[in-house]
């Protein structure tokens, strides 16, 4: 078997016994790590606005991988079908140990251009979404007394520096970071950990849509803007995700983990463009640079 970024990572059966919750389970990342889920021997509850969609995922990765999957139509923005997506998960399979908070909504646009509610929208499914995911699991935990649980947050790496033109998405996903670290510390003593993933681009349909709409591809070829000089294979974010929601990460709480090939490095370095400079005239400027010691 290829042992590299695209291969499976965990031993078989690594969350053998775990239900896991996706949010946005049905497409694009949240479907890839899912998947591998599944293949490790969890059940999954995948949600989304969207039923039909996640009936059809639910036949198909259940045939693929042998594993058991629920699928549960809930708007993350309304609490009363999160609490009823939280029943749902329980009735089904008696418990639930961890919550991936991978939903999102997003689109390029100048800020001024967007209504009052284009604003809301995005924070309503990205920031109030993962609050209303992680009360419903959080309450119920705390109530019932279970532990051993993990909640994920699927963020991203503009979270830290924010980023123009997508700033209901980077103000909203600050707002999970911080949640993310504020509750590693207060739920702690309840038995549940929580992390975060900070994801460069990792091409979807739901993302480059959104974000690379029609010939802006080829013209911000996001893989040029990547020091490794390539984008992300789901497989190697499922590999990160399994691992940080197993039991074999149980000392690392409060963590975002950028997974990214060191792309939003390379936009922060302040010389970083020198990327550009040509091999045959380093030695042009390092005569120059040696020649003012001179003076
Ligand atoms: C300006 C826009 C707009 C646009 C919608 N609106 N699209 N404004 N430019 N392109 C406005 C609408 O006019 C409306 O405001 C408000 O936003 C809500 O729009 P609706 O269509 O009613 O919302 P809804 O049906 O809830 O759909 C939400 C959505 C949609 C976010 C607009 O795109 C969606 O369902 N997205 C889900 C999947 C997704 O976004 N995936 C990408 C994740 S990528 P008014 O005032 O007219 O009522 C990601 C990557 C992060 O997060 C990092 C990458 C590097
Ligand atoms: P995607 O396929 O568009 O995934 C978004 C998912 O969220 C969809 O399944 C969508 O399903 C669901 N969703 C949207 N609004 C919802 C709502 N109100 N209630 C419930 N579910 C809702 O995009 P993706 O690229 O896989 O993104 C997955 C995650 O990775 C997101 O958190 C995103 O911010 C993050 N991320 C992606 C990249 C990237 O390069 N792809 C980079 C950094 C971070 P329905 O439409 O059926 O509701």
């Amino acid at each position: 078997m290829k042992m590299d970024y695209t291969a499976k990572m965990l031993r078989d059966d690594a969350l053998k016994g775990k239900t896991i919750v996706v949010t946005g389970g049905g497409s694009g990342l949240g479907k890839a790590m899912t998947t591998y889920f599944l293949e490790l021997g969890a059940n999954v509850v995948i949600t989304s606005r969207n039923i039909e969609k996640l009936h059809t995922v639910k036949e198909e990765l259940e045939a693929a991988t042998g594993g058991k999957v629920l699928p549960v139509q809930c708007d993350v923005r309304n609490y009363d079908e999160v609490e009823a997506m939280v029943a749902a998960s329980v009735k089904e399979f008696g418990k639930v140990d961890v919550l991936l908070n991978n939903a999102a909504g997003n689109f390029i646009s100048p800020t001024e251009r967007l209504s009052a509610n284009a604003f809301d929208t995005i924070i309503d499914i990205v920031l109030k979404g993962t609050k209303n995911c992680t009360l419903a699991f959080g309450k119920y935990w705390i109530e019932k007394k279970e532990t051993n649980k993990t909640v994920l947050n699927i963020v991203t790496t503009y979270a830290f520096t924010g980023s123009a033109y997508v700033v209901p998405s980077a103000t909203a996903k600050a707002g999970v970071l911080a949640m993310t670290r504020s509750l590693a510390v207060e739920w702690a003593k309840y038995g549940i950990r929580f992390n975060a993933i900070a994801p460069g681009p990792f091409p979807t349909k739901g993302a480059w849509d959104r974000l690379l709409p029609g010939d802006l591809k080829e013209k911000f070829d996001p893989a040029k803007k990547v020091p490794v000089k390539r984008v992300g294979e789901h497989q190697e974010l499922a590999n990160l995700a399994a691992y940080l929601v197993s039991d074999f990460s149980a000392y690392i709480n409060g963590e975002v983990v950028v997974i990214d090939g060191g792309e939003w490095l390379k936009g922060a370095g302040q010389m970083n463009l020198l990327e550009e400079v040509p091999q045959q005239m380093w030695d042009m400027l390092e005569a120059m640079i040696r020649e003012k010691k001179k003076n």
